[in-house]
């Protein structure tokens, strides 16, 4: 009886730090219309993701990569938004299309705003459906290696793209929480 009242309390009390937790990430970031339920997807990435990624997406040693400063650099070159829906860990995981999308955009505010290109447009429900279904199984590590080598190329197109995330958006503005 005790025991199963224990465990009753313990999980109100794991929702209420989540849910906590999840308030703080959202109160950072200016999801603007890029996202539609920051809560949800604070609290999809610590169910999901961060045991991987860690909770500022500073990765893992022999694990996830660190996200600030790369992850939104895939979005200027040809492949690189598609790369991030495809990888294994978010194609795979258990959550559904629409909030996947949103977890993505979310995730891209978070950690990646000061280089997302000025014309980034949010993943869309339909988007993730297409992309999900054709994960990078074993081709994840190459089509990364492929990309960056790609970004580590000075091309005038790239550097286009480049440029243009100076030039930001009053939407890309991630709310002072990186400085910016
Ligand atoms: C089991 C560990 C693990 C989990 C769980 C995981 N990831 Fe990853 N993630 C990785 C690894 C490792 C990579 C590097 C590519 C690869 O080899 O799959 C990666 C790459 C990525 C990338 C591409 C960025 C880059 O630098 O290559 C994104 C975006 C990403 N993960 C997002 C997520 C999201 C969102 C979730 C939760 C829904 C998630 N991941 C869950 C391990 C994980």
């Amino acid at each position: 009886m005790s025991s199963t009242r224990n465990i009753a309390v313990i999980s109100v009390a794991i929702v209420v730090v989540f849910s906590l937790t999840a308030r703080a990430y959202t109160e950072e970031v200016n999801t603007a219309e890029l996202v539609n339920n920051p809560q949800k997807a604070a609290l999809n990435w610590m169910m999901n993701c961060q045991g991987c990624h860690g909770v500022d997406a500073e990765g893992s040693p022999n694990g996830a990569p660190p996200m600030p400063g790369v992850v939104g650099k895939f979005l200027q070159v040809d492949g690189g938004r598609e790369y991030l829906a495809r990888v294994p860990g978010v194609a795979i995981s258990p959550i559904p299309d629409d909030e996947l999308a949103d977890l993505l955009n979310w995730m891209l505010l978070r950690f990646a705003c000061d280089d997302l290109p000025a014309d980034f447009k949010s993943y869309g429900t339909a988007e993730i459906s297409a992309l999900r279904s054709d994960v990078l199984i074993t081709q994840a590590a190459s089509e990364r290696a492929r990309l960056l080598a790609i970004l580590s190329t000075p091309d005038a197109k790239r550097e286009a793209l480049v440029k243009n995330t100076n030039n930001k958006t009053p939407v890309q503005n991630c709310g002072g929480a990186h400085g910016s």
